[in-house]
């Protein structure tokens, strides 16, 4: 605050100094139109001749003044100075080139060897008795130097700033006062903010601070507030993700446990092996998803490179990995699709995230697919192009339960599954599908497959926005 009134200290006094000359100059041109006017009321003419009375002390009185020269001029119509200062020049001519009316007094800056001049000048004019006779015209100048008018404005100046020598470090002063209170309940706000824990997450008390900074408190509580939900968000998936690990690590000692009785039986020491068997597997799944899903979010963390993916490629690899599972449950799985190496089928991305989403889908498609000889479950993975719109949707349909419309939402929450499915499985197959998606800015949508027939079947799609709106890197 100190550095603009420091600059605007000099600006102001220009500008009383601009005003003092201008209120300095108005009581001195009133005189100087007095004398002016006085001057020409001592012009007459006489038998034709024009004549200036002047008596001696008015003429005294003229020339002397204690801090200015004053000089007159009479001249007639002809430009002839007929008395007083010879080199006195005559009043610029004005815009209609005719002189003033008589009587008017006007006033103008001149100068006179050197000398910087305040003038007033009038025209008198007489009309001789002799009829037919032209008009006398004459012109009567009063001019004066400035040191009184320089004086008076210098005064006026220096009873502007003196006050101002003593205004100036009150002002700051005072605003410095201002500020310091007006920024204490900031300060107090900063030592709150400092001396908190940082696991308090809780919304600061917008109600001490002054109106103007209620805004930013209010948004960094938003801020806080969001953080809070995403650490819970954390905390709740650290314990799902732990109690997740538990469950076949508890199941793998209890059976171990049991193998190492005494007098277990070798059927029983072999149903204990299957078991250990089965509990690793899954314990070995669960890892592997939480891997898959921190893969994704690290991917997406970090400016994530992206390289050519085509769709079709990884659809159809996908499809032939997935065939023994399918072949082994009896369940008849297609690729529809146009074949690889098609340039509208290439998004940017990452090709082994595309995969993986891709494999999550048909995985949980060849689980939840019931199958039977009579009535063999069927999955089609499906990849349509639009060459109008340069979108790309992959499609995983199959012929199995569906996913119920009050289930849709929660089946992408980690680790949530549908009750009475009879599949093992950790509840993170489609929160890593919805990662990889939204790192490919692609959408993700589930509905039913064949609606309104028993059992309807799922179809989950997954749409590619064109490849323009996310370039190659
Ligand atoms: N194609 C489908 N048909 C019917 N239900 C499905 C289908 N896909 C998923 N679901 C349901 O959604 C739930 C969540 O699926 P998700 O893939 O996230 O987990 P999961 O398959 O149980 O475990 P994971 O895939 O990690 O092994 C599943 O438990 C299942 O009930
Ligand atoms: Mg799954």
């Amino acid at each position: 605050m100190l550095t603009p009134l420091l600059l605007l200290w000099p600006v102001s006094l220009a500008l009383t100094w601009l005003v003092a000359q201008g209120l300095a100059d108005k009581p001195f041109d009133r005189a100087l139109e007095y004398n002016v006017q006085a001057l020409a009321q001592l012009v007459s003419l006489h038998e034709g001749r024009v004549q200036l009375n002047l008596p001696q002390p008015a003429g005294e009185l003229l020339r002397a003044d204690d801090a200015d020269t004053i000089y007159y001029q009479v001249r007639n119509g002809d430009g002839e100075v007929l008395s007083g200062e010879r080199d006195l020049a005559l009043p610029p001519s004005t815009e209609d080139s005719r002189p003033p009316p008589t009587g008017e007094v006007r006033l103008r800056d001149a100068e006179l060897r050197g000398l910087s001049l305040r003038v007033a000048s009038t025209w008198v004019r007489f009309t001789p008795p002799q009829a037919g006779a032209p008009q006398v015209q004459v012109l009567v100048q009063v001019a004066e130097t400035r040191s009184k008018r320089s004086v008076l404005a210098t005064e006026i100046i220096k009873g502007v700033m003196l006050p101002q020598f003593a205004i100036l470090p009150l002002a700051v002063l005072l605003v410095w006062l201002a500020l310091a209170r007006g920024l204490k309940p900031l300060s107090e706000l900063e030592r709150r903010i400092r001396a908190r824990r940082p696991e308090d997450l809780s919304p600061l008390d917008d109600r001490t601070v002054p109106l103007e900074v209620a805004p930013l408190v209010t948004s960094v509580n938003g801020l806080l507030g969001r953080l809070q939900e995403s650490v819970a968000t954390q905390k709740r998936f650290l314990a799902d993700a732990a109690h997740q690990l538990k469950t076949p690590l508890a199941g793998l000692r209890m059976q171990a446990d049991l193998a190492q009785r005494e007098g277990t039986s070798t059927e029983e020491l072999k149903r204990s092996l299957q078991q250990i068997g089965r509990a690793s597997k899954h314990a070995t799944h669960t890892v592997n998803q939480l891997l898959a899903l921190a893969r994704a979010e690290v991917a997406g963390k970090a400016a994530f490179p992206k390289h050519p993916c085509d769709l079709a490629l990884i659809t159809i690899e996908v499809v032939q990995n997935s065939v023994p599972r399918a072949l082994e449950k009896r369940i008849d799985l297609g690729y529809d699709g146009p074949p690889a190496g098609l340039a509208g089928a290439v998004v940017p991305g990452n090709p082994t995230l595309v995969a993986e989403m891709l494999r999550n889908l048909v995985d949980n498609a060849i689980a939840y697919t019931p199958s039977s000889e009579t009535e063999p479950g069927v999955i089609t993975v499906r990849l349509l192009l639009d060459p109008l719109t340069g979108f790309a949707v992959l499609q995983v349909e199959d012929s199995g339960p569906g996913i119920a419309e009050a289930e849709r939402e929660r089946v992408f929450q980690p680790f949530y599954r549908v009750l009475g499915s009879g599949v093992d499985g950790s509840g993170l197959g489609l929160p890593i599908v919805l990662e990889i998606a939204a790192l490919h800015g692609a959408e993700v949508t589930v509905e039913d497959a064949h609606p309104g027939r028993q059992p309807p079947g799922a179809r989950f799609s997954i749409r590619f926005s064109p490849p323009t709106r996310a370039p190659l890197v």
